[in-house]
């Protein structure tokens, strides 16, 4: 920068010598704007470089994920092979940030409370009195949860009900402390911090691969458990028997 002021002075004091040294200026004149105009396009290169460094990022990056419009839902993984980007619908089609993470938080838990649904079933209908503590006679998508007494029920609800508090609070922007219904800016959709055996990956690559799985098997549990109620409720026997066991 002072460079430049020098330059430009020396530049308007040659503009401003007097008529007989102007010829022995003349060449010292040709050549003079042209240095100025680069030191002073040098100059705003340099500036503009260092305002670039300084600019704060759009969006935050969490668990190496940085939200990108110009990807179908923010860049978020789940896009699995071999239908890639599936969407037919257009549910994330347009929708802001969150509202992206908002579907994502929706698919992860429903993927999980399927998967473990489905390991559910097959547990409370095979062995009902280790489960339960007494035997139960109808299947699970027939009438099984009113056979089982309050007591029994109430640790199970109470579980359920303690998680989601837990989930909300870590996830969720308290109502009345900005716009309702909003995940946090710095929440990854699903990551409730509920990792007992560390299994949770530090590198990005890591971290999407295993979304990839965890979203694979929720979506296909959440299949499997629609099945199942559906099974039952045809025919009236549990999944085991209707497998032949
Ligand atoms: C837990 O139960 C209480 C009492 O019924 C209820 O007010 C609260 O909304 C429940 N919390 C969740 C997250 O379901």
């Amino acid at each position: 920068m002072k460079l430049a002021l020098i330059a430009s002075l020396a530049g308007s004091a040659a503009a401003f010598t007097s008529a007989p040294v102007k010829s022995s200026s003349a060449l010292y004149m040709s050549e003079t704007p042209t240095a100025v105009e680069e030191t002073v396009e040098e100059t705003v290169v340099a500036i503009e470089e260092e305002i670039v460094v300084v600019e704060e990022p759009k969006y935050m990056t969490i668990n190496g994920w940085t939200a990108d419009e110009n990807k179908p839902l923010y860049g978020l993984p789940g896009a699995i092979a071999p239908l890639g980007f599936f969407d037919p619908l257009g549910f994330s089609k347009d929708v802001e940030l969150t509202g992206a993470k908002r579907l994502r938080e929706a698919e992860i838990m429903h993927g999980r409370v399927a998967m473990m649904a489905t390991v559910g079933y097959l547990i409370g209908e095979s062995t009902p009195t280790i489960t339960y503590g007494m035997d139960v006679h109808h299947t699970i998508a027939n009438n099984q949860i009113p056979e089982v007494p309050g007591t029994v029920l109430f640790p199970f609800f109470l579980a359920i009900n303690i998680s989601e508090a837990l989930r909300a609070s870590r996830g969720w922007v308290e109502p009345g402390m900005g716009p309702v219904f909003t995940l946090r800016e710095n929440y990854y959709p699903g990551d409730i911090g509920f990792d007992p055996l560390g299994l949770k990956p530090n590198d990005a690559e890591g971290f999407v691969n295993m979304q990839n799985r965890e979203i694979s098997n929720g979506r296909l549990a959440m299949f499997a458990a629609a099945g199942m109620c559906v099974q039952e409720q045809i025919n009236g026997k549990g999944i085991l028997e209707n497998l032949g066991f």
